[in-house]
């Protein structure tokens, strides 16, 4: 399957865990559209782990838990598909899935042509459990192929966590989305220790195969099955803008049905979304505008070229104590002061204009855990 940019939605995994079932998985639908989010290009729904019944039927195949899905699978499906949404399911390359359900190992054929027939749109697929005798590449391959046979257009999500030099040959796979990490929590910690992961893979991303910084935390507030204490809402928001920044698909992990306004603000920022979806998909390069005072490595500053000739810029600060002051000349990202192009800035969060003077955009009080994003408009005069 080509996927152009990347995917945006919702998956049950970081406030639900276990906790699924029929009535929610409809309700999720619901508040996608009815909140605008849909709108806004979440259109992902995914059933994470624990759907199944332990033992497959005595024809080999996935049985779906007759407690939480007492109309089947297929019943869901539509129920999300009539809502103008896609559907994701979860499955993993071992015996078993993580949380102990049967996993695909060699059921790859049979389980793809259920989630088929079931309506599935989006497949993840988990690294527990699995063979000693298969490489993980190979299973990716294979669940990929078999996918590929059912002739239905299933988004393959892989999830090997990084594990094994994952970013080596994940894009071999026909995987089109890979997550690079292991699992995110809903703490500040657990986000710093991430994007650390991206950079030491350089905050790459491949065509048609993208770097998923796992689901986001954007409002869980210390609650439900990822809780590690919970964010301040700047937290959420330099987490939000790093993974949009970075090109990471954009699924949102709290609970929909009862989000604040904060919440929604932060998910429904479109500017930051627009950078996250542009087409040309060009990876941010880290700005040689370190502070003196300050480690660039704490309060890193990225550009990064959008399709239609304008740039994104973002800082983020990382550091506990220290607030930050940064400036990025004109030449320093592909803007040649003698060319007469007439620039605006937009403060992506604030919405105020910044200034440019003397060829230079100037940024100040970049707060410990915050960030700072903009998008310049680029004209020619
Ligand atoms: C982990 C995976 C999580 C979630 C969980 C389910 O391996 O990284 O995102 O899917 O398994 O058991």
């Amino acid at each position: 399957m080509m996927v152009n940019k990347p995917p945006m939605g919702i998956n049950t995994w970081n406030t639900f865990g276990s906790k699924i079932d029929e009535k929610l998985i409809m309700q999720m639908a619901d508040t996608l559209v009815e909140s605008g989010l849909k709108d806004l290009g979440y259109e992902y729904l995914v059933i994470d782990d624990c759907w199944s019944q332990k033992k497959r039927d005595k024809d080999g195949r996935l049985v779906p838990d007759k407690n939480k899905f007492p109309n089947g699978m297929k019943a869901v499906a539509d129920y999300v598909h009539s809502k103008g949404l896609k559907f994701g399911m979860y499955s993993c390359v071992g015996t078993m899935t993580c949380a102990g359900y049967p996993g695909s190992y060699r059921h790859e054929y049979i389980d793809a042509q259920t989630f088929a027939e079931w309506g599935v749109d989006f497949l993840k697929y988990d690294y527990c459990y699995r063979s000693k005798s298969t490489a993980g590449v190979e299973s990716y391959r294979k669940m990929s192929t078999a996918l590929k046979a059912t002739g239905r257009d299933i988004l393959f999500s892989a999830c090997s966590w990084g594990h094994d030099d994952t970013h080596k040959w994940i894009d071999t796979t026909g995987a089109n989305i890979w997550r690079a990490t292991t699992d995110i929590k809903d703490s500040w910690k657990k986000v710093k220790e991430l994007v650390s992961v991206s950079n030491e893979i350089g905050n790459l991303n491949f065509i048609n195969c993208f770097t998923d910084l796992d689901m986001l935390i954007v409002g869980m507030r210390g609650m439900g099955f990822c809780a590690e204490g919970g964010c301040t809402d700047d937290e959420y928001i330099t987490h939000f803008s790093y993974w949009a920044f970075f090109g990471s698909p954009l699924m949102i992990g709290c609970d929909i049905r009862d989000m604040d306004e904060k919440t929604f603000s932060i998910l429904s920022n479109k500017d930051i979304i627009e950078i996250n979806q542009d087409s040309e998909l060009n990876r941010p390069y880290l700005l040689r505008c370190s502070d003196a005072m300050i480690d660039k490595i704490e309060v890193p500053g990225y550009a990064k070229q959008l399709s239609n000739g304008d740039i994104a810029l973002a800082f983020f600060n990382f550091s506990d104590e220290k607030t930050a002051s940064r400036y990025v000349t004109l030449d320093m990202i592909g803007l040649d002061a003698d060319i007469p192009l007439e620039c605006t800035v937009k403060d992506l969060w604030s919405g105020e204009a910044l200034e440019i003077s003397n060829d230079t955009i100037r940024v100040e009080k970049i707060e410990p855990h915050c960030c700072k994003v903009y998008r310049i408009s680029v004209k020619a005069v």
